[in-house]
């Protein structure tokens, strides 16, 4: 008992000093030098909190990190629910011998998505759109602050792949189709998130994904294989993470897909020898979702591929027992060397300080006063105003009258929320309805509309004279691989509701909510106007 009260008296000792240490470097090569092998193992293991066994396992593998995958939330959704959470994760991780704390994370890739009543924004292919570094800059930061409120420490994003074929379901994650629009809205996202001072309270961690190719796959396959030269490869797919690198991008997460046949999870050539060595990345590169057993179907031998290639923190996210044991059997059989384990620490605990995570731990609650305020509401608006592309405008059509015109409102999707908010909002998949705070398109209308009056017909069979119908078409929500497609052609359903009120002699606005570009040239000659609209929150 006496050895155990000295150690803890010279750890926290150490820990105190540590704390007021300028020099990054010597704080975290202070904390490694104390770490036993199973305490450097347990920081490269991060677990989603709904698979943890026992809530003390965090203290008891010294986990580095939790995560809520799409849709995890606490039993409350609500943001003291997320808080409580949080507090009391990150509570027992300082029970752990050393303290270390956690570093949480999370998809918050248009807003706190996660989290009802935050801020939805567009989706990156609306943020895309705006070509508004500025705007995207800000709306970044107000995410950041969402996230923060809530204590989480760290966000997947910004996804900054290069989508070259739209039947992919991940079109939506991406700003665009060229590297000229990955650079810029890569650089003004991870500048809103980190901004120039991580210890800020204000600022989160941003993880550029997915490395590297995700959307430069055969037939637009979600996890598939990418086959272009390393020219390609550098120019069109990597181009964005230059940027990312060079404003200090905290974490960077591989990429499912495979570069000609290799799958990224276990590339040590573009993980370490490219990312690390020569583009000179360093922070730390986390997997993705059970991205390493894809790169052997023998686990430890994936276990060894995937962390001599470079990947530092493993998203396991469930057997995070089974894979710390299957580490340190790696390491005391000399096929993981310690030199390796200690780099990957040393880029963890490098964010986790760079962080403040040592000192301030927990959420800090100036910021819940702002979560889903009008203020953030009202830069969300402007996203979503300058998101939108008119592709076709006649015969004055547009903008719509707010007094003296019958406007007629079609099509379901006109009062779905979920719709046009997308995947990767509240749950994973995302879905239709109601699911959380916001103005549908109907409702928006409804709202500006002075002595106009407004009309809503789901199947637009409304025989009275109108003056202009607004028609929303297009996709129901949908998630990565869920949402890959073979046709790109709009629904029978839509083009036939349009086609029918056209007939009818009344002026079309047409309004596509999708994740992607999508063949419209059957419908065109039935609009008056049209708006791809994305996926706009
Ligand atoms: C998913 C996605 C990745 C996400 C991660 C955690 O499978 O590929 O973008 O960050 O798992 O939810």
């Amino acid at each position: 008992m006496k050895y155990f009260i000295t150690l803890a008296i010279i750890v926290s000792i150490t820990l105190s000093a540590i704390s007021q240490n300028p020099d990054i470097d010597q704080k975290v090569d202070s904390v490694l030098n104390l770490m036993t092998l199973d305490e450097k193992i347990g920081q490269m293991a991060q677990a989603e909190k709904g698979a943890l066994e026992n809530i003390y396992d965090i203290s008891y593998y010294s986990l580095g990190s939790l995560l809520s995958g799409g849709g995890s939330s606490p039993a409350s959704n609500t943001l003291q629910g997320w808080i409580n959470m949080y507090d009391n994760y990150q509570s027992i991780a300082l029970e752990s011998r050393l303290g270390i704390p956690l570093i949480y994370g999370i998809d918050a890739v248009h807003g706190h998505n996660n989290v009802y009543g935050a801020v939805i924004f567009p989706h990156n292919i609306g943020i895309g759109c705006t070509w508004n570094p500025e705007l995207v800059k800000t709306a970044n930061q107000i995410v950041a602050k969402e996230v923060a409120a809530t204590g989480i420490d760290w966000t997947f994003s910004p996804c900054i792949t290069v989508p070259q074929n739209e039947r992919w379901g991940r079109t939506y994650e991406g700003f665009g189709e060229t590297s000229e629009i990955q650079k810029i809205m890569s650089g003004a996202s991870i500048d809103g998130l980190q901004g120039s001072d991580l210890s800020n309270p204000e600022t989160i961690l941003a993880c550029a994904k997915h490395f590297v190719g995700d959307g430069g796959t055969i037939n637009g396959i979600d996890q598939g294989n990418t086959i272009v030269t390393e020219q390609i490869l550098r120019e069109l797919h990597m181009a964005g993470y230059i940027d990312a690198i060079n404003l200090e991008v905290g974490s960077i997460m591989a990429s499912y897909n495979s570069w000609n046949g290799v799958k990224l999870h276990g590339h040590d050539y573009l993980l370490t020898d490219v990312l690390k060595n020569e583009l000179g990345f360093n922070g730390f590169i986390v997997s993705d979702w059970k991205g390493v057993d894809q790169v052997n179907e023998d686990y430890r031998d994936a276990v060894k591929r995937s962390i001599n290639a470079g990947i530092d923190m493993v998203m396991v996210p469930d057997r995070y027992i089974y894979f710390i044991s299957i580490l340190k059997s790696l390491v005391q059989d000399n096929e993981v060397s310690i030199e390796r384990i200690d780099d990957a620490v040393k880029r963890i605990l490098k964010q986790k300080f760079l962080l403040n995570l040592f000192d301030e731990p927990f959420t800090n609650n100036s910021l819940a006063s702002s979560f889903g305020s009008v203020a953030h509401r009202n830069i969300a608006k402007q996203t979503v105003r300058e998101s939108m592309v008119l592709l076709n405008a006649k015969n004055d059509v547009l903008p719509l009258q707010k007094n003296n015109k019958k406007i007629l409102v079609a099509g379901k999707l006109a009062s779905d929320l979920g719709a046009q908010c997308g995947g990767w909002t509240i749950s994973w998949q995302g879905s239709n309805g109601n699911i959380t705070e916001g103005t549908n398109i109907l409702t928006g209308i409804q709202n500006l509309a002075e002595s106009s009056e407004v009309i809503y017909s789901e199947n637009g069979n409304y025989n009275n004279p109108v003056d202009v119908a607004v028609v929303v078409i297009g996709e129901n929500p949908y998630a990565e691989g869920a949402g890959d497609r073979v046709s790109l052609n709009i629904d029978m359903g839509d083009i036939n509701l349009i086609k029918n009120i056209k007939e009818k002699g009344i002026p079309v606005v047409a309004v596509l909510i999708s994740g992607r570009p999508m063949i419209i040239s059957e419908i065109m000659p039935y609009t008056d106007a049209f708006i791809a609209a994305w996926l706009p929150g």
